[in-house]
């Protein structure tokens, strides 16, 4: 387990392998998708348990509109039905549920969920929960872009005070602190286009398991890698020893 001063207060989930899961067991991937719906709750759990304050999922990416109509189709299907039977009691664990992603872009019947899951929990302040649905770290800086040009059209800022802070605060996390740790399962060691503005000082953990057989012990072991790393954001090892001793 991870020492308790040394716990990160944001971590982001690449949920990789569903498909590959139920391959092996000679099922139709969307058989894997339904087994992962399953991790993520225990993901939940161990996070709160753990004391973090905010956790990201990356559950479908702007590229995953190119695979099968078949499997989208069961895919949107499945977050309907998991938002219908988990959001009570997520709300009653004081958790608080946002979406990010071109939700615009989502069935209708599933925005109305999603919106109703939101206004449902938006007076929580237990951990956050932050899905990623047709979410793509390209498209979310683009949007960041596209805000931050028609404010200096309109005349209300100034291209010189276009800074970090500033093209943060138009991102789909506003207001939320950059994860510090990044869990990718299912063996592949990439972004994938996750939070490519968010993600640039988090610690990387990658494991083989498969999402759907991602569970607690996997997730402490992530914990025990962060809580051992020193984070240097650009300085020395030595300024960070005199800061911290
Ligand atoms: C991750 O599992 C879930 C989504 C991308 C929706 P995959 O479906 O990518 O599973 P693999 O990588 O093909 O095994
Ligand atoms: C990343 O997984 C997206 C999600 C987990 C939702 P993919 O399976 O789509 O990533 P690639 O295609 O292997 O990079
Ligand atoms: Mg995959």
């Amino acid at each position: 387990m991870a020492e308790d001063d040394n716990i990160p207060t944001h971590v982001a989930v690449i949920m990789d392998g569903n498909g590959r899961w139920a391959r092996k067991r000679g099922r139709p991937r969307h058989a894997g998708h339904r087994a992962g719906v399953g991790a993520v709750r225990e993901t939940v759990e161990v996070a709160a348990k753990r004391g973090i304050s905010y956790l990201t999922v990356f559950a479908f990416s702007s590229e995953n509109w190119s695979r099968p109509r078949e499997e989208i189709s069961k895919l949107m299907g499945l977050f309907v039905e998991a938002l219908q039977r988990e959001v009570d009691e997520l709300h009653q664990n004081n958790v608080r549920l946002r979406f990010i992603g071109a939700r615009q872009q989502l069935q209708p019947g599933l925005q109305d969920k999603i919106a109703a899951a939101e206004q449902q929990t938006a007076g929580n302040t237990g951990l956050g929960l932050q899905v990623a649905v047709a979410y793509g770290g390209r498209w979310d800086i683009v949007q960041a872009v596209r805000r931050l040009a028609m404010r200096v059209k309109q005349g209300h800022l100034s291209v010189d005070d276009i800074d970090d802070d500033s093209v943060a605060q138009e991102l789909e996390l506003a207001g939320i602190p950059d994860p510090d740790l990044l869990i990718r399962t299912g063996g592949e060691q990439r972004i994938s286009n996750f939070l490519l503005w968010n993600l640039a000082y988090a610690e990387l953990w990658f494991c083989d398991a498969l999402w759907p057989d991602f569970g607690e012990r996997q997730f402490d072991e992530a914990l025990t890698f962060f809580a051992r790393r020193e984070r240097r954001f650009g300085h020395t090892g030595e300024q960070v020893k005199a800061v911290t001793s």
